[in-house]
């Protein structure tokens, strides 16, 4: 059996949430010290634990099969590498970030200037597209020291919490690029037991990134007030209504929400005139049409 490979970042920001939304979908991954190749039991696939940058050649070329790389690294590096999704984890984004102290508002203002940075390219893409003329000094790492040892005006770097901003004394001016994990897969043409294997992987990952966001409310509520609270169950399409037994004008009402469901729902909810009101959180979903997510996209992930 031939068996897919898949890449993950070793440490990092990325690999907690790839590993247990792998494990979500039932791969069970013993990760001794050390060790970066993994064989899962329960699916014909291997993992690869690898440095982040080193995901998306390992994609690119084909060595590996599919991967989870941040969409920063994927937008810099210009790998023959096709997105399938994005996961929805992992945010961060790219922005330019100048010292405190400065009078620097955006990029505009940085003409003639150095900044520093571990992603040339698409630092070049933002300068080329405002017209403005500055100097990259392209560093690996460490880049938010560049200011303070007076390499550079201002930084271009991911930002995620911000804390490491805030701990070199820097302001974020300018937002580049927004950032979250995506999952790749190599453009070569793969055996037709690998693409059943990606495909089952798929249909569960699937399952899993729907059911994250989504959970079930079941409510009670006088028969006439149904219209009010259906309006404002979040991205339900279409709740079951139940009767409740010994009684006339009350109903039970069973929702699939899509979308977040916050103590301001609830409220809301009550005030409409519901009581009773359970929310439980879905584990899997199957099968369930996926509601189109709402972010501007800046690729397209193709389809599998
Ligand atoms: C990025 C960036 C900062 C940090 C910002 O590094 O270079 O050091 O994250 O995160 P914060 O806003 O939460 O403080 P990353 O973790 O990607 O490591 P790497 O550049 O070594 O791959
Ligand atoms: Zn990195």
């Amino acid at each position: 059996m031939e068996r897919v490979r898949i890449a993950l970042q070793k440490s990092g920001r990325l690999s907690e949430d790839s590993l247990s939304l792998l494990k979500n979908c039932g791969l069970h991954i013993d990760r001794s010290k050390d060790q970066l190749f993994c064989r899962v039991k329960e699916l014909p696939i291997d993992i690869l634990m690898i440095r982040d940058d080193d995901i998306l050649g390992f994609v690119g070329s084909g060595i590996c099969d599919l991967g989870i790389v941040g969409e920063n690294v994927f937008a810099e590096k210009q790998e023959s590498a096709r997105i399938v999704e994005r996961l929805g984890f992992s945010f961060c984004r790219l922005s330019i970030a100048v010292p405190e102290s400065s009078t620097y508002q955006n990029l505009k203002d940085l003409d003639e200037k150095t900044i520093a940075t571990s992603y040339p390219a698409l630092l070049q893409k933002a300068l080329l597209k405002q017209g403005v003329k500055a100097k990259i000094l392209d560093m690996t790492g460490s880049v938010e020291v560049a200011p303070r040892l007076k390499i550079a005006d201002a930084i271009c770097d991911i930002v995620a919490s911000g804390a490491t901003l805030t701990a070199n004394n820097l302001r974020e001016i300018e937002v580049l690029l927004e950032s979250e994990a995506l999952l790749i897969r190599s453009s070569k043409k793969l055996c037709e037991e690998k693409e059943k294997t990606i495909q089952r992987l798929w249909n569960r990952m699937r399952g899993t990134l729907q059911a994250t966001d989504s959970k079930y409310i079941m409510l009670h509520a006088e028969k006439a007030r149904l219209p009010d609270i259906v309006r404002l169950l979040p991205g339900a399409e279409s709740p079951t209504v139940l009767p409740l037994q010994g009684s006339e004008d009350e109903i039970a009402v069973h929702a699939v929400c899509r979308e977040a469901v916050f103590w301001e729902t609830l409220e809301k909810l009550e005030e409409a005139g519901a009581s009773a009101i359970l929310v439980l959180p879905i584990e899997k979903m199957m099968n369930c049409e996926r509601k189109e997510r709402k972010y501007e996209r800046y690729f397209e992930p193709c389809s599998l």
